[in-house]
C-alpha cells in the first residue's frame, strides 16, 4: 500500500548491518546487568507460529514477550498439510494472525514459507529458525555469550563441529563471523556434511582449516552444532559420531579461558562428564537468549 512503512521483518543474521547487530548486543547487556531498560510493551500481543519443535526459542520469546509486558499466542498446528481437509496457505495463516497480533514469531521447517510469510504479513516477522539455513535470534545470542564471555568478537580462534550441512545455527553463527573475522575457523564435520562453500566466501581462506574429527586443541571457542538422528548409523556411523563428541578427554585439551557453546538441544555431542568443566558454558548461553529476544522484540515493536 502506498507510503505504508514496511513492517521491521528479521529473515536472516545476514538481514542485519553489523551496526544493528552490535546495538542489540548492547541493549541485551544492559538489561543483563541491569543497566538499562527497554521500552515497555504494555498491550502488544505476539503470535508465535511454531510449525516445527522447540523449547529454547519458544519459551525465550514468550518469556521476553511477557517481561516487556506484552502477551503471547501460540499456533502449533498446520493447516497446510494434506490430511487436515481444509488445507490453507501459510500467507493465509500469517495474515489472519497479522490481524490480532502486533509482531509474528515464527519457526518452519521451510525457509521459504517464512519468505512467504513475510511477504504477506502486515506485521513484522521473525524468524524463529527455518529450514536448515536460518536461525537469526540463535546467532545473536551465540555472539553476545562470545562477546560477555572473550570481550570481543573479533580476531578468535572459533571451531564448528557437526553436520554443517543441517545446522542452521552453526551456519547463522559462521555466516555473522564474517563480520568480526576469526583468527581461525576450524570447520569440523563428516564428510560429506560440510559447511556449504557459498557461507566461506568473504573469509581469508588461510584462515580455515576443515576436519572430520574434533580437535579441540588451541580454540578459544567450540560450538558443538552435533549430529542430529542418533540412530542413523547409515548417515553417521558409530565412528563418525564418536569422532565429534567432546568427551571429558577431549575438553581437556582446550586453552584456559576458552568456552564451549551449543545451540541445545543436546543430542549426544557433548559428554554429560563435560558439563563440570569450567569450558562449559552452553546452559548460560541459552539463559543469555531471553535478554537477547527481549531486545529484539523491543527493536521491532518501538
Ligand atoms: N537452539 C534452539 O533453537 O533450540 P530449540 O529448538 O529448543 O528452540
Amino acid at each position: 500500500m502506498e507510503g505504508r512503512v514496511p513492517p521491521r521483518h528479521l529473515f536472516g543474521i545476514d538481514s542485519l548491518t553489523p551496526e544493528e547487530i552490535l546495538a542489540i548486543l548492547d541493549a541485551a547487556e544492559g538489561l543483563r546487568s541491569g543497566t538499562t531498560t527497554l521500552a515497555r510493551l504494555d498491550g502488544r500481543v505476539c503470535g508465535l507460529l511454531f510449525f516445527q519443535p522447540s523449547t529454547r526459542t519458544r519459551v525465550g520469546f514468550e518469556v521476553a514477550m511477557k517481561r516487556l509486558g506484552g502477551a503471547t499466542v501460540l499456533v502449533t498446528e498446520v493447516k497446510s498439510g494434506p490430511d487436515m481437509g481444509w488445507a490453507e496457505t501459510v500467507e493465509d495463516t500469517v495474515r489472519v494472525v497479522a490481524d490480532y497480533c502486533d509482531v509474528i514469531v515464527m519457526r518452519h521447517a521451510d525457509s521459504e514459507a517464512v519468505c512467504r510469510a513475510m511477504a504477506g504479513s502486515r506485521v513484522p516477522v521473525i524468524n524463529a529458525g527455518s529450514g536448515h539455513e536460518h536461525h537469526p535470534t540463535q546467532a545473536l545470542l551465540d555472539l553476545f555469550f562470545i562477546r560477555r564471555r572473550l570481550g570481543r568478537l573479533d580476531g578468535l580462534r572459533v571451531g564448528v563441529a557437526g553436520d554443517l550441512v543441517a545446522s542452521r545455527a552453526a551456519r547463522s553463527l559462521v555466516m555473522a563471523l564474517r563480520h568480526w573475522p576469526p583468527a581461525e575457523l576450524r570447520l569440523m564435520a563428516p564428510r560429506g556434511r560440510e559447511m556449504p562453500q557459498a557461507l566461506l566466501e568473504g573469509f581469508d581462506r588461510h584462515s580455515i582449516t576443515v576436519s572430520d574429527r574434533l580437535q579441540p586443541g588451541g580454540l578459544d571457542v567450540l560450538y558443538m552444532a552435533g549430529l542430529p538422528h542418533a540412530s542413523d548409523t547409515a548417515r553417521y556411523p558409530t565412528e563418525v559420531r564418536d569422532g565429534l563428541t567432546l568427551t571429558p578427554g577431549r575438553a581437556a585439551e582446550l586453552s584456559a579461558g576458552s568456552v564451549v557453546l551449543c545451540p541445545l538441544p543436546r543430542v549426544d555431542e557433548i559428554d554429560l562428564g563435560v558439563d563440570a568443566s569450567p569450558h562449559a558454558g552452553y546452559f548460560e548461553q541459552s539463559a543469555d537468549g531471553l535478554f537477547v529476544r527481549m531486545a529484539v522484540l523491543a527493536r521491532t515493536l518501538t
